[in-house]
């Protein structure tokens, strides 16, 4: 099968990821990890700290980034009365399901379209925080389904112009495949008590089966770093494939790069077909608008092939299919058979 629904890696792991796999020693399994007994929570935080330049008492660990959104929405929202968290109009399902799960409600603000893309307009967003002001405001960059991000300058404007007793939570699950630039991140949790970023090596690095995710947080948190933490020691296999990993910048450099060609075919084949529009992408999906009459036959179409895309059921995106960028064979396959079935739709 084909998946290129959950935005997935469709590529080989690096040599070194295939090296720490083969390498690694059972025997390791048997005991916890003794990091613990020099103050650091696992070998991973202490290498993104080095990578990152935040200190290791900043660095998060988690079981995916999944299990890090949930420790922070559930630890922010379940205390005190507050317990509304802002959201993006488009973005992950999971994260109003992880709210509703300790009781927390949310709100949305809007993200525009315009010619390519679903935008934020950070001046909004400054004005949604002031006037609702919840509890936790959630910003993804790049946004899942949407594809689109913000830059450094337009994070530290909602920073400082929010109250700072909102938590801002940046998703940055999708962050690198674009973007090389991590330098803003250790000024901005230097800065801002109430920032925590969150990534994973389950997309650039293309690890989802192994479950790391990995955040940074402002100072004086103490207590949920506590929460969030493993009291006996991170997974240890993860550990070893996690530095693997962290240490392949330039394979994974290369699939990212390789990922711009599914992107050109998809608008250049797609983009002026009637009823189509492809929205521009900085992660490894690609939005694309589509007549929706022919979703039986799509489906049934890809279906056949062994390919499994995503066929968008939110609120405002029911027109929209949203597919990973895979193998250029794959890609390929994908776009022409969109486009042999649009010609029957025009
Ligand atoms: C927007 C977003 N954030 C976070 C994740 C978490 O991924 P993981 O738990 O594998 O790190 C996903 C997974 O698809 C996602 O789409």
């Amino acid at each position: 099968m084909n998946y290129l629904d959950r935005n997935e890696f469709n590529f080989e792991p690096s040599q070194k990821v295939i090296d720490a796999i083969k390498n690694f020693d059972p025997k390791d399994l048997c005991f916890y990890t003794r990091i613990f007994d020099q103050g650091k929570k696992s070998v991973i935080s202490v290498r993104l700290s080095e990578i990152y330049g935040v200190p290791e008492d900043q660095v998060l660990l988690a079981y995916g980034g999944e299990d890090l959104l949930k420790n922070a929405v559930h630890y922010f929202l379940a205390q005190g009365d507050n317990r509304t968290i802002l959201l993006p109009q488009f973005s992950w399902w999971y994260y109003n399901r992880v709210a509703s799960e300790c009781g927390g409600t949310y709100e949305m603000y809007p993200l525009h379209e315009t010619e390519d893309t679903f935008a934020y307009d950070v001046e909004e967003v400054i004005e949604y925080t002031n006037r609702i002001h919840p509890r936790m405001l959630l910003l993804a960059s790049p946004n899942n389904p949407t594809g689109n991000s913000l830059t450094p300058s337009e994070v530290g404007r909602i920073m400082e112009n929010i109250p700072d007793d909102v938590i801002v939570l940046i998703d940055e699950a999708y962050a690198s495949f674009i973007t090389t630039d991590t330098a803003y991140i250790a000024p901005l949790v230097e800065k801002y008590a109430n920032l925590i970023i969150s990534r994973t090596l389950s997309k650039f690095y293309g690890l989802p089966g192994l479950r790391v995710g990995f955040g940074f947080i402002g100072k004086g948190h103490d207590q949920f770093c506590s929460y969030v933490n493993k009291y006996l020691g991170f997974n240890r296999f993860s550990e070893a494939v996690a530095l693997a990993a962290l240490d392949s910048d330039e394979h994974y450099r290369q699939v990212a790069d390789d990922m711009e060609w599914g992107r050109q075919l998809y608008k250049r084949e797609l983009g002026n077909l009637p009823g189509f529009k492809v929205y521009r992408s900085s992660a490894n999906f690609i939005l694309i608008k589509y007549p929706v009459e022919m979703k039986d036959e799509l489906l049934k179409a890809l279906t056949v092939q062994d390919y499994k895309i995503k066929f968008m059921a939110d609120k405002g995106l029911e027109s929209c299919l949203r597919i990973t960028l895979g193998r250029k064979e794959q890609t390929q396959t994908v776009c022409d058979t969109i486009k042999r079935l649009a010609s029957r739709y025009n």
